[in-house]
């Protein structure tokens, strides 16, 4: 579904990504681990048109898309999560839900108020706040509305920075069993993480990146006792 293939990116003189290949199917999940500062979110900003290239490519569905623009990223299915649970502060909860739907084209009242009833089953405590402003959110509620956003535009695949910083081990726990749902419900997730445990709970293979290169990569049911993997990233 989707493959950077000598995927290279950097901030004015700063080389960040090198060579970057890496590549996702259909339906699964796959996770992105690496220490601070290894390039985790600038691999996702390259994916959705934040950050451009300076060699490489991307495919989505066999068709370049590393020279579109990130609004058209979001309306052919690719989702966003960015780190640090950017939310419209100003917004309330629903407004905040409406901007997320308005990146998939065609929509229709019936299907803004069904996608709505889908994300309040998943996360309830957003239904009954819906006039909230954002900005007086919990940081957990404001997680669960930024990832609501991104599932608003109906994502084909659901990028995801980081989703468990700062939530207590019970909503990592909820979050947990989200993610599992919202792939049960079609959409392909690629999961960046600094709590390992949880991602190679969660994915079906896994990319370990240092100083921008992909180390190690592989099935995380054969990652989990590699012992590199073990040392760096699961020892508790
Ligand atoms: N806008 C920017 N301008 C200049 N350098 C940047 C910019 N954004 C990121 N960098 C640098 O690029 C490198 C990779 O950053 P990135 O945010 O991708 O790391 P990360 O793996 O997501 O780290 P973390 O786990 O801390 O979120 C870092 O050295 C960072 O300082
Ligand atoms: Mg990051």
């Amino acid at each position: 579904m989707l493959k950077l293939e000598n995927v290279t990116a950097s901030y004015g003189f700063a080389n960040v990504l090198h060579n970057i290949d890496l590549s996702i199917e259909k339906n699964e999940i796959v996770a992105l681990i690496g220490a601070n500062g290894a390039g985790k979110s600038t691999t996702l900003k390259a994916i959705s048109g934040v950050v451009k290239l300076n060699s490489g490519q991307i495919l989505f569905n066999d068709v370049r898309i590393d020279k579109l623009r990130p609004e058209e990223i979001v309306s052919i299915g690719i989702g966003h999560v960015p780190e640090g649970r950017r939310v419209f502060p100003g917004l309330t909860v629903l407004e905040n839900l409406e901007v997320g739907a308005s990146g998939w084209r065609g929509m229709k009242s019936t299907d803004l108020s069904r996608d709505l009833d889908r994300v309040f089953e998943m996360f309830p405590a957003l239904k009954p706040r819906i006039k909230q402003l954002a900005w007086s959110m919990s940081g957990g509620e404001q997680q669960m509305l930024a990832i609501s956003r991104a599932l608003m535009s109906r994502p084909k695949l659901l990028l995801m920075d980081e989703p468990s910083l700062g939530l207590s081990p019970l909503l990592v726990q909820n979050l947990t069993e989200s993610i599992k749902i919202i792939r049960e419900n079609g959409t392909t997730i690629l999961l960046v993480e600094q709590n390992a445990k949880m991602a190679f709970d969660l994915a079906d293979r896994a990319y370990v990146l240092e100083v921008g290169e992909i180390a190690l990569s592989g099935y995380t049911k054969d990652l989990r006792t590699d012992d590199r993997v073990k040392a760096a990233y699961l020892a508790a």
